[in-house]
């Protein structure tokens, strides 16, 4: 099959490949930069932009942790924009923004400023988006959901403020990183599977409008992405092989835990989301379960590091309950990464992690997606 180009609101976008927005600093300039040169969709994410070239935009000596808006920098958010598009010119590019973070409607606006084309929001049904951006006009929206549902409850309060979606992405739950799910369990369902679910989005979708589908959550070469063409999506939606890029913006230690693990490593376990995430099991996993098992609840007991919310980053962690729930702070874990505190960073990956073997470039990954192998 000879892919097609498609468009989101006004953007042509050449290629049907978007890659994933991937936080803390997995996906900032040079990774979502190279891919919208090479045709794809380039996906900046938003969160935790103030550890952007760490120190430079909040000093960890004075301040301990970033409180929200130090840790969302719009300074930082500007530069990483500037510095993609040095890379890719004015092809289109997009900030994936979390619905949960407490600072969501600074980090729209701030991703709006930085001159972002189209937002792209998950982790809860961002109904206000369309309020957030009513100055942006151009700004296209895309929600992510895991359930035709979702993309109901989302339409019909878009549909009040006179908007409907300029695509919607359906993310399975065999994707990195948060799912869409409640439970472990029901991750493991087979109606929520994402050739289940793909379908019965693009139904509800029709009654709607006429927008692309982009489906999420697993998908690794052109025959899976030939796949959802044919059953009627417009493009996919990639994290894990884009992590094994050289672009990619992680540093080497997680790239390299990437081509390390096997399958029986990547594991789906809690969060203070409050929603199931996927991981490479390590050292840092393995202190949690272990206070978890033994029910270690004090700071000074426990083997993974301590928890001390500063940043209240989440809604629905409620200021670090959620993270004691589940032995870990996610916003002090995922930034360990950008610090290269390895013993102590947390790897999400998606379920398909183990078949990476090696780095690729962007070009030689997005020739590979679209060519073949
Ligand atoms: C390391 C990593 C971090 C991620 N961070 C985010 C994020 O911040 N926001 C989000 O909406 N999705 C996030 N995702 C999900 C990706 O955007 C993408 O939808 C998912 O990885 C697709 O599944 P795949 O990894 O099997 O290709 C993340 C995924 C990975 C692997």
């Amino acid at each position: 099959m000879q892919f097609k180009s498609f468009k989101i609101g006004n953007y042509l976008i050449e290629k049907p490949i978007i890659q994933g927005g991937m936080g803390v600093g997995i996906s900032w300039d040079q990774l979502a930069g190279s891919v919208s040169k090479e045709g794809g969709l380039g996906v900046i994410s938003t969160v935790g932009t103030g550890y952007y070239q760490y120190p430079k935009y909040f000093d960890i000596t004075k301040n301990g942790r970033p409180n929200p808006i130090e840790c969302n920098s719009e300074e930082a958010l500007i530069e990483i924009y500037k510095n993609a598009r040095k890379i890719c010119g004015d092809k289109p590019l997009a900030a994936n923004i979390m619905f949960a973070l407490s600072g969501y409607k600074e980090s729209v606006l701030s991703a709006c400023k930085a001159g972002t084309d189209i937002i792209i929001s998950g982790a809860g049904l961002p109904i206000n988006l369309p309020e957030l951006t009513k100055d942006y006009p151009n700004v296209a929206l895309i929600p992510i959901v895991s359930s035709a549902r979702a993309l109901k409850v989302i339409c019909m309060k878009w549909k009040r403020k006179g908007k409907i979606p300029d695509a919607v992405i359906v993310e399975g739950p065999k994707s990195g990183g948060h799912q869409g799910f409640h439970s472990v369990e029901e991750c493991l369902l087979d109606e929520n599977q994402l050739e289940i679910i793909v379908p019965q989005v693009i139904e509800e979708a029709k009654k709607w409008g006429n927008f692309p589908i982009i489906a999420a959550g697993g998908i690794w070469d052109k025959t899976d992405i030939e796949y959802y063409i044919k059953i009627g999506c417009s493009a996919v939606q990639m994290g894990t092989r884009f992590v094994a890029t050289h672009e990619c913006d992680a540093p080497s230690f997680y790239k390299q835990a990437v081509i390390d693990c096997k399958e029986e490593d990547i594991f789906l376990g809690g969060s203070p989301v409050g929603f199931p995430s996927r991981k490479i099991k390590n050292k840092l996993t393995n202190a949690i379960e272990h206070d978890l098992t033994n029910n270690v609840k004090s700071n000074k007991d426990r083997l993974a590091p301590p928890i001390n919310c500063v940043s209240n980053c989440v809604l629905p962690c409620e200021h670090g309950k959620g993270a004691r729930k589940v032995g870990f702070c996610i916003a002090d874990r995922l930034s360990d990464t950008i610090l290269e505190r390895k013993d102590t960073a947390m790897f999400f990956i998606g379920s398909n992690g183990y078949r990476v073997k090696n780095l690729l470039s962007v070009k030689e990954l997005m020739n590979k997606l679209t060519y073949g192998e």
